[in-house]
């Protein structure tokens, strides 16, 4: 299995790093795109450095690299996922404007009916974010907000991420024990 997982330039990459750790663990292979800005937002909300983030993926490609792999339909991978996404590129895609490889490898998604996982971030939400998120819902995606269950009563961040992480992982289909399940 290949997963596609795009960091870009919203608040919230910690969820990213997380579900990039969890691949890892799982062994999954993964190709890793990280915006400009979300590079920016590691900095900033993270003790991460860019290199303990891409050490976590198989492949690492860069924002403008529109000749990486990821850019074809005929470069095959079981689904992308962008995590978080910003509204910036939310709007890209929904209109598809193809210029850069997050949303150049997400169109691909689209076209080629493969799952497209968006967990958008921002708040308040505008009529153009709601109306973007709805278009693509219809188009295939899956929006997945990035906004946390607390049924599971989280004692911390680092559990709080994990129950939007499960939640991820569960739509791609992976066999986990991330977080617990309303249930257990
Ligand atoms: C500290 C900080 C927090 C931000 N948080 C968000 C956010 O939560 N959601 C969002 O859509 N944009 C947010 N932005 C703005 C995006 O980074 C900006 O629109 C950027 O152009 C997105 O580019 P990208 O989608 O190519 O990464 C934030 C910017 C900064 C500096």
């Amino acid at each position: 299995m290949t997963i596609t997982v795009a960091i870009t330039g919203a608040s919230g990459v910690q969820y990213g790093v997380r579900l990039l750790e969890v691949l890892n663990q799982l062994g999954v292979d993964t190709q890793l795109v990280v915006t400009k800005s979300g590079q920016e937002l590691i900095g900033i909300e993270t003790q991460y450095s860019l290199n303990y983030v891409t050490s976590l993926v198989n492949r690492t490609y860069d924002e403008m690299d529109l000749a990486a792999p990821i850019a074809s339909g005929s470069h095959i991978s079981n689904g992308m996922v962008v995590i978080p996404c910003s509204v910036k590129t939310l709007g890209s895609i929904a209109h598809g404007i193809s210029s850069n490889l997050v949303t150049r490898a997400a169109d691909v998604c689209l076209k080629e009916h493969r799952k497209l996982i968006l967990v958008v971030r921002e708040t308040p939400l505008s009529g153009i974010h709601l109306s973007n998120m709805l278009k693509l819902s219809q188009f295939g995606a899956v929006i997945v907000p990035a906004s946390p269950g607390f049924y599971t009563r989280p004692t911390t961040i680092e559990e709080l991420i994990e129950v939007l992480v499960a939640r991820v992982l569960d739509l791609l289909q992976l066999d986990h024990t991330v977080s617990r399940r309303w249930g257990d």
